[in-house]
């Protein structure tokens, strides 16, 4: 029998289905191509089970919901405390493409933003830093993932705007590599392709602590994802943080492809995709679901 989970979900997308503003993303190309209109909810418990419904099979690129994940690498790698000399831990109040400096020390204010996202990459490890992370992601999602060449290829094409961030952070004595190659790694990143499935499961393992749900292969370290999850309650949804937190009150992020994934502590990791984006760079549409998914199972977690 059909789950009625997977009933309420369905009725979470047409409930939504009047909220068709916002745009795909244009500034890469590639995502611009894509079909605006694809929209998928997923939603894994500390348990592993995976409710999955709308185009729950269709790949996408993770964008920026792979910042969380390489910022834990890095912690891992380099240990908290190198780590936060490079990257701090405040809300910018700027779009996610902004410089957003801290005057006093020059670090990109936090790693959810392009400018700390860039840094953070360049800390992961020095040889293969993106293998490292496709190799995390994949043993949070039971299968190998691989990276997007054309959507890279695309962004790699566009990508004026953040190789200007990586100078002047280079300039700043933040980076931890050449900034050409920072900036083509940390696209490689974002380009890396998912779907809401894999996201609600990468989801669930912060939630559970860093530990895989159906593996148990703890796949990050307890406190490493405490510091992960704090930085997305604060600065994980840009200059809309505020508003997220209160509406929705879980640590999150999103993506510029579409897709937001939502962290409850303890209970459940979800996932949601659709491609119009707000003015923020949100999913427009994604933002609605995840409030009536937050509203109705009483996430919120004041
Ligand atoms: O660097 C960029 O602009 C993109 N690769 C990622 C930006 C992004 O996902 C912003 N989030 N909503």
């Amino acid at each position: 029998m059909r789950s009625p989970i997977l009933d309420y979900l369905d009725e979470i997308i047409e409930k939504t289905a009047e909220v068709t503003g916002g745009a795909p993303a244009d500034y890469i190309p590639e995502l611009a191509a894509a079909d605006p209109d694809r929209v998928a909810i997923a939603m894994c418990t500390v348990s592993g089970t995976v409710y999955a419904v709308g185009d729950a099979e269709d790949l996408f690129t993770i964008q920026s919901m792979s910042k969380p994940f390489a910022y834990g690498l890095a912690i891992e790698q380099r240990g908290l405390d190198e780590v936060l000399e490079h990257v701090g831990v405040e809300p910018s109040g700027d779009a996610f493409n902004e410089l957003s400096l801290d005057p006093e020390n020059g670090r990109p204010l936090n790693p959810m933003i392009n400018a700390g996202a860039i840094t953070t990459h360049s800390l992961m490890c020095t040889t293969d830093p993106v293998d490292r992370l496709l190799t995390l992601i994949g043993a949070m999602v039971e299968r190998p993932v691989e990276v997007d060449e054309k959507v890279a290829a695309s962004e790699q094409s566009e990508a004026s705007r953040n190789l200007g961030l990586a100078y002047l952070l280079d300039a700043q004595g933040v980076l931890a590599s050449p900034p050409q190659d920072a900036v083509s790694g940390y696209i490689r990143q974002c380009s890396t392709s998912v779907t809401v499935r894999d996201l609600a499961l990468m989801a669930a393992t912060l939630a559970n602590g860093g530990v895989q749900p159906n593996t148990g292969e703890r796949v990050l370290g307890r406190r490493t994802t405490r510091q992960v999850l704090s930085v997305m309650a604060s600065c994980g949804m840009y200059d809309a943080a505020g508003d997220w937190f209160t509406a929705v009150g879980i640590p999150a992020k999103s993506g510029v492809a579409g897709g937001i994934i939502g962290v409850l502590p303890g209970q459940v990791g979800l996932a949601v995709f659709s491609p119009r984006l707000d003015a923020h760079g949100n999913s427009a549409r994604g933002v609605k679901m995840m409030e009536l998914l937050s509203e109705d199972m009483d996430l919120h977690l004041m």
